[in-house]
């Protein structure tokens, strides 16, 4: 066992829920890590001795980010589909399949150092939890080689074989969804925590609700948790299916209407409304309004869904910025979303706050608070501590 002791922390967001802002900010704190664990927290003149001492000094702590939505399996880019879009083109789904065909070109090394280069590009900016989809593979074999891949950096890692119906099954859209329920979700199984799909009647490319509860109930049988893609391109019926379904998240909400809001509020013990102002950004979508969800009792989470297609950044200091700026949450509410707001989407206590007992996975901000996440947009000052971050079991 190793032990190390931080100290001159300017200010401690332990996100443990306390406080009226929810985030049980200490000043004078230190902080005592033993292996990738939290042993103590106290005042920094009470501090025990370790083996080694940090001192950060005067800088801010927080919990590493968790990042509860990404796509990080992919080879190729979608450059010229944004421009597109910022002039005036509208999001469809269907530059997914652009997406698809370069990554099932790639090999398997090419594919793993891209996402080894993305995940070191995320915790550079303080992400310490990484959620992994796959979706871009769209075969029983490159499904599984994406999670494969994925899991190698990650536990959190997502079955999203219903992300679209792929080209060379346009014309049999019933023996895809027969496909992704059958043999390619038995072989994807082993390898994934969960289950996603992208339910989105307003693509001609994603699944309806009744395709959707089919995917969700197939995964379900098989022990993976529930995650749904829902009400992004317009009203539609993913946030009910993943209340219904007790889903952990449904992600986007970019589209609620007031039995949306009710939906998510009753579950909100259960199933958590993840935010993705990322992709409202870069799809010229507009911004949901996240302040009434959190009036109305329900759950919300902050990711970046990092895609090539719909939000291709890593930083959770931008969508926090995005967050404050556009949504309605004042900068404890944005920061409480990004940490234990995602840990709890991912059904995870041992993540997203600083107490003991939790995970050691700090951030530490190039500033005196976390107030300047939002104060300062686009500049990195967020990084993870290299010496506490997760390392997947397998
Ligand atoms: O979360 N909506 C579906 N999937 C991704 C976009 C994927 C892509 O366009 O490549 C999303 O926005
Ligand atoms: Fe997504």
């Amino acid at each position: 066992m190793s032990s190390a002791v931080i100290t001159g922390i300017g200010e401690l967001v332990t996100c443990d829920g306390t406080g009226g802002d929810q985030l049980g900010i200490r000043l004078d704190a230190a902080v005592v890590v033993e292996d990738d664990m939290i042993a103590w927290i106290g005042g920094a003149a009470a501090a025990p001795a370790a083996d080694t001492a940090l001192d950060v000094g005067g800088r801010a702590i927080i919990p590493g980010f968790v990042d509860s939505h990404s796509h990080l399996v992919f080879a190729g880019d979608r450059a010229t589909e944004f421009a597109a879009r910022m002039t005036g083109r509208p999001y469809d789904g269907g530059g997914i399949g652009v997406t698809v065909a370069a990554t099932r070109a790639a090999g398997d090394d090419e594919l793993r150092q891209l996402l080894a280069a993305r995940i070191a590009e995320l915790r550079a900016l303080g992400t310490t939890t990484i959620e992994i989809k796959s979706g871009y593979g769209l075969t029983v074999a490159h499904e599984v080689r994406s999670l494969q891949i994925a899991r190698q950096f990650s536990n959190e890692t997502t079955f999203l074989g219903g992300h679209v119906v792929p080209p060379e099954y346009a014309a049999r859209r019933e023996a895809y969804v027969d496909l992704v329920t059958g043999p390619m979700l038995e072989a994807a199984a082993p390898h994934a925590r969960w289950i996603d799909v992208f339910c989105e009647p307003h693509s001609p490319h994603a699944f309806d609700g009744d395709e959707a509860r089919h995917i969700l109930k197939a995964g379900a049988a098989v022990g993976l948790g529930l995650r749904v893609h829902g009400n992004q391109l317009g009203h539609g019926p993913g946030v009910q299916l993943a209340a219904e379904l007790g889903a952990a998240s449904v992600d986007h909400c970019t589209y609620l209407d007031d039995a949306d809001v009710e939906a998510l509020a009753a579950v909100a013990d259960t199933t958590v409304a993840t935010l993705l102002p990322g992709v409202e950004f870069c799809t010229h979508s507009p911004y949901p309004n996240a302040a009434r969800l959190l009036a109305a009792g329900a759950s919300i989470a902050l990711a970046t869904d990092c895609n090539p297609g719909t939000c291709y950044s890593s930083s959770m200091p931008w969508v926090i910025s995005l967050a404050v700026r556009e949504m309605g949450l004042d900068p404890a509410q944005a920061l409480f979303a990004a940490t234990a707001g995602s840990a709890q989407s991912l059904r995870r206590t041992d993540i997203g706050r600083l107490v003991v007992g939790s995970r050691a996975d700090l951030a530490v901000l190039d500033a005196p608070s976390y107030l300047h996440l939002a104060y300062r947009p686009g500049v990195p000052i967020a990084k993870a501590l290299p010496a506490f971050a997760e390392t997947p079991a397998e």
